[in-house]
């Protein structure tokens, strides 16, 4: 079945690039991005380009070219539920924080309540296809709703979870290493497959569209999430031993890679992961395999988390302590507060763990991001912390002319600008003593050394 009209529910960090590339590679479909929530709508339909409700390197362009041909961003839900012929629920689905599963389990209130609502507007057959990450089995619950809200047109559902990375999502969802789909093995689920088949394969090769049953594809998404983070868990753990015994983790990580059966990716230490996905979905995947009763498998997948936590807590604690030693208590700057380079995103970012814990130590701090800004900063500060006190942290906008303030540098966040800094001015100008922490070992550290500072990074002397 040739698809002409799509709806999207969620026109987040998921929804709103993923639907432009299907809608630029597509200019015969009409694809509509829909939210519930108006202000995130009317930002996508802002004409400043610069300032859309997703920070992605070539986003912009792409929005530019289809936005009014065949892209539309709306909040009339209802209207485009309607009309459209495959529905994609690209909604959260954060960590239940309440009832069973607290703490563990996805909160599946989003998907569930666009289930119901599809249902409820539905008159012509539909495919929906889940876009959003979902424990296994989900489907099933799904076409439940769907059925028990409507039995007078016929539903079809789709698995195809998205693995594009913030920062790199538009190159990650042009060149996909590959496009996963999973249906019902019937006739209909057959030829739903293939429409959505259809719609990638106007850019992706066929031979990297995988079809799987519906299962083994939502279990794909949670599982290849959980072995990324594993790598990033792996190297961290490595990092503290290497502080101990004198190796350097930059180039162990280079050692460890070169082996091509191991490969170079996700090996880079850090201060701990971040993003709104790893830590969800590592939680959720723990919490299948313990209500599954394989207590010793959920526990191996959990210790990835342990270990996130423990580096976010040494790097933190290894700054609290400089501070203390030396009394510069006033005088420091985290650089960096998205959870990567390249996005306006902050969600789970060990930079808020970390600055969380200097001001529980009663440590005042200023903060610049390129993309990040204040009230995002407090919002993810009072998030995690209600006796967040804002007055001890000040937003600042450009760092370097302000550089003489300070004794004390946190590098959080790998920005390119950040590298090109001219340290050796920073280093004239600074008070002293001078202290960079970085966070991401991103710094040539025997120059930085070199100038004079005091450099602390991860996993190597
Ligand atoms: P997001 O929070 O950026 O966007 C979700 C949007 O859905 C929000 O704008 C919200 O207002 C909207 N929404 C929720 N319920 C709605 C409803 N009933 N009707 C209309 N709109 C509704 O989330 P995201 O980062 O885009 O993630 C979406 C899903 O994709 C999650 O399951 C996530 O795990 C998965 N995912 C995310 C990424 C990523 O890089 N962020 C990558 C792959 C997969
Ligand atoms: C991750 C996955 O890479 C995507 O495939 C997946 O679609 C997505 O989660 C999701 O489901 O949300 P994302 O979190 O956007 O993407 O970004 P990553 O590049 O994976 O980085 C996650 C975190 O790990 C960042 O804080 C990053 O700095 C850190 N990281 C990454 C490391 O510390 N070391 C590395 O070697 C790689």
């Amino acid at each position: 079945m040739k698809i002409n009209n799509i709806c999207c529910i969620g026109a987040g960090y998921v929804g709103g690039p993923t639907m432009s590339i299907i809608a630029q590679k597509n200019p015969d479909i009409k694809v509509n991005v829909v939210d519930m929530n108006a202000d995130k709508i009317s930002a996508w339909n802002s004409k400043d380009l610069d300032n859309l409700p997703v920070y992605e390197p070539g986003l912009s362009k792409v929005v530019k070219e289809a936005r009014g041909r065949n892209l539309f961003f709306s909040d009339d839900v209802n209207k485009h539920i309607y009309d459209a012929e495959m529905i994609f629920i690209s909604v959260n689905t954060p960590t239940k924080i309440s009832g069973e599963g607290k703490g563990y389990a996805a909160d599946l209130k989003y998907v569930e309540a666009c289930a119901k609502q599809i249902a409820e507007v539905s008159k012509t057959d539909k495919i929906i296809v889940e876009k959003s990450t979902v424990p296994v089995r989900t489907s099933e619950k799904i076409k439940q709703i769907l059925r028990l809200n409507n039995s007078d047109v016929d539903f079809q559902i789709l698995s195809n979870p998205e693995f594009l990375a913030e920062g790199t999502a538009m190159r990650d969802l042009e060149i996909p290493d590959r496009v996963l789909i999973g249906g019902d093995k019937t006739k209909q689920g057959k030829k739903a497959i293939e429409s959505l088949v259809k719609i990638y394969s106007s850019w992706v090769p066929k031979e990297n569209i995988l079809t799987t049953n519906l299962w083994s594809s939502e279990l794909s998404k949670l599982t290849a999430n959980a072995f990324l983070a594993q790598r990033i868990s792996s190297i961290n753990s490595l990092s503290e031993l290497c502080e101990e015994t004198g190796a350097d983790i930059e180039e162990v990580s280079k050692a460890i890679g070169m082996d091509s059966r191991i490969g170079s990716s996700f090996l880079k230490t850090s201060v701990g992961f971040g993003g709104s996905c790893f830590q969800k979905d590592i939680l959720n995947l723990v919490y299948i395999a313990r209500s599954s009763g394989l207590v010793k498998v959920a526990d191996y997948w959990e210790q990835i988390l342990l270990i996130n936590k423990h580096q976010r807590d040494r790097f933190s604690n290894k700054i609290v302590e400089c501070v203390k030693n030396n009394d510069l208590h006033q005088n420091i700057l985290l650089l960096g507060w998205a959870f990567k380079k390249d996005t306006n995103d902050s969600r789970e970012s060990a930079a808020i763990y970390v600055a969380n814990n200097l001001l529980n130590n009663k440590i005042r701090i200023d903060i610049y991001d390129p993309k990040v800004n204040k009230d995002q900063v407090d919002f993810d500060l009072s998030y995690l912390n209600e006796n967040y006190d804002k007055s001890m942290v000040k937003f600042i906008e450009d760092p370097v002319s302000n550089i003489f303030n300070y004794n004390l540098i946190a590098i959080m966040t790998e920005w390119d600008e950040f590298k090109e800094y001219d340290w050796q001015y920073i280093y004239s100008k600074i008070k002293k003593p001078a202290y960079i922490f970085d966070g991401r070992n991103i710094l040539n550290f025997e120059k930085i050394k070199k100038i004079g500072f005091n450099y602390i990074g991860i996993g190597r002397k």
